[in-house]
């Protein structure tokens, strides 16, 4: 996710306080009761997989002090695993075990990436647009949609026919000002599509809280996309007699979800950010914090406990949770955003190491 809630954990500083101080005391004498707003903040979830279980911190530390905040991971046919990193860079993990700065991009908002059937690596940068890197370069593939800007792409996936789908987290604000996103009344999160033959993207879904990864099922008949701000991710499905419906694949997630990757078996593996949702209501819930918040954004990092825990589930096609897998402290990974199964293992990509864990399954 937000994968811009980045950069460094927030420490409970005499600014904040005051801050929160600001606000309860504007909330109780310049506003009447708690603004409505649309965001819908879910109850606290029922359907935790487990107790904590810790196995997050059994991960093998790949690529350690090489890469830095590897938000997500991606394989391509050979077995290569690649990822995008804040300092601009693809870095690759060759079969024989070496870590290769591939590419470099001026850039330090490369998001999701995915690897296209010809095996092109498309990267999410939330400045510019979807970017192509391959042996020959970079280029923008994608960079406006319906004549406007795209801003904040946050995650990409390809079918086997070369179409592209991905995700807006916020069309209204950028990167760095995800806390504004978080207040807004309405929520601004897109699905868009992009057909490389005719070079045209277009907007599938709209008004999502926060749009985040993206999936497409084993049979490519649906996309999933996740809703950070909803604890939820939905299923679109692009064929049949169901094409352009819409329907939940798993809500009341017991964490904020981040990137959803498709699974071999056809499940679904799902980061989980610990958004807490106690502070996210309050903060929604509260026209004056939300008044505060777009104008110091920072201080909506307050809702964002990942820097202390680190939690990823397996969900299948039916919307069940299968499994997780957690480190409920954070000692080792915090922060993931990302996961992905291949060859029996977990990669697991955060916005809080300097490597990629690995986890045997
Ligand atoms: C792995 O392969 C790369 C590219 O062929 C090579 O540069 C590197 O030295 C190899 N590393 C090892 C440990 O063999």
């Amino acid at each position: 996710m937000a994968r811009t809630l980045t950069d460094r954990p927030i420490t409970c500083n005499w600014g904040i306080l005051t801050a929160i101080l600001l606000a309860v005391s504007l909330q109780i004498f310049l506003f009447s009761s708690s603004s409505p707003g649309v965001l819908q903040i879910p109850p606290p979830s029922s359907v935790l997989p487990a107790p904590s279980n810790g196995r997050l911190q059994e991960v093998i530390k790949l690529g350690e002090g090489l890469l830095k905040q590897p938000e997500d991971v991606a394989v391509d046919r050979t077995g290569v695993v690649y990822t995008a990193t804040r300092d601009g860079w693809i870095k690759r993990l060759l079969r024989n075990g070496t870590w290769e700065s591939w590419r470099q991009i001026e850039s330090t908002s490369l998001l999701g990436l995915t690897i296209t059937t010809d095996g092109a690596v498309v990267v999410c940068d939330a400045e510019q647009g979807l970017l192509e890197v391959s042996e020959e370069g970079v280029r923008v593939l994608v960079s406006h949609v319906d004549g406007a800007q795209i801003r904040f792409a946050d995650d990409v996936v390809g079918s086997s026919d070369g179409t592209l789908y991905f995700s807006v987290a916020s069309a209204k604000h950028s990167y760095g000002d995800w806390p504004r996103d978080m207040v807004e009344d309405k929520p601004h999160g897109q699905l868009l599509t992009y057909d490389p033959s005719s070079n045209v993207a277009s907007v599938l879904l709209e008004d999502l809280g926060f749009a985040n990864g993206v999936a497409l099922s084993a049979n490519e008949d649906y996309v999933v996309v996740c809703e950070t701000w909803k604890y939820r991710c939905l299923k679109y499905w692009v064929k049949g007699d169901v094409k352009g419906q819409t329907e939940i694949l798993i809500d009341n997630l017991p964490g904020a979800p981040d990137n959803v990757k498709l699974a071999p078996d056809g499940s679904f593996w799902i980061a989980l950010l610990e958004i807490v949702p106690n502070r996210l209501r309050f903060v929604c819930g509260s026209r004056a914090f939300k008044y505060l918040i777009r104008g110091i954004p920072k201080l909506g990092h307050w809702v964002v406990g990942a820097y202390n825990r680190a939690m990823v589930v397996n969900v299948g096609s039916d919307g069940k949770i299968i499994r997780g897998f957690d480190d409920p402290t954070g000692k080792v990974m915090a922060f993931v955003t990302s996961a992905l199964e291949f060859e029996g293992h977990l990669y697991l990509g955060s916005l809080h190491t300097d490597f990629v864990g690995k986890l045997p399954l």
